[in-house]
């Protein structure tokens, strides 16, 4: 059964930006987007890069290694050499934490 888990308070994040947060064994990407919170798994699906590294627009987060582009909210690849979309994870807001279900 897939639970909801606390992963990070949301005034821990990096505002606007990027933060990176493991949760046991993974190395997740939360999202501080325009529209929303976001998470992902931090790993490029391109190569081995930390996509908490890259250059994270509020929509939209670039790979730090080749330049590959990915849509934050669902994940869809939106510039070579990427051509996986992004693993996201559900995640959602509650009482001032993000929480994710894997
Ligand atoms: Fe991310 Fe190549 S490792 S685009």
């Amino acid at each position: 059964q897939r639970v909801w888990q606390d992963l990070i308070a949301v005034a821990d994040l990096e505002k606007g930006d990027v933060t990176p947060v493991s949760l046991g064994a993974r190395e997740l990407a939360v999202y501080d987007g325009v529209e929303g919170i976001t998470v992902s798994h931090a790993r490029c699906t391109h190569g081995a890069a930390n996509l908490c590294d890259g250059y994270f627009d509020g929509r939209r987060i670039e790979c730090p290694l080749h330049q590959g582009l990915f849509d934050a909210r669902t994940g869809a690849v939106l510039a070579a050499p990427a051509r996986l979309p992004l693993r996201m994870v559900e995640a959602r807001v509650q009482d001032g934490m993000v929480q994710v279900r894997l």
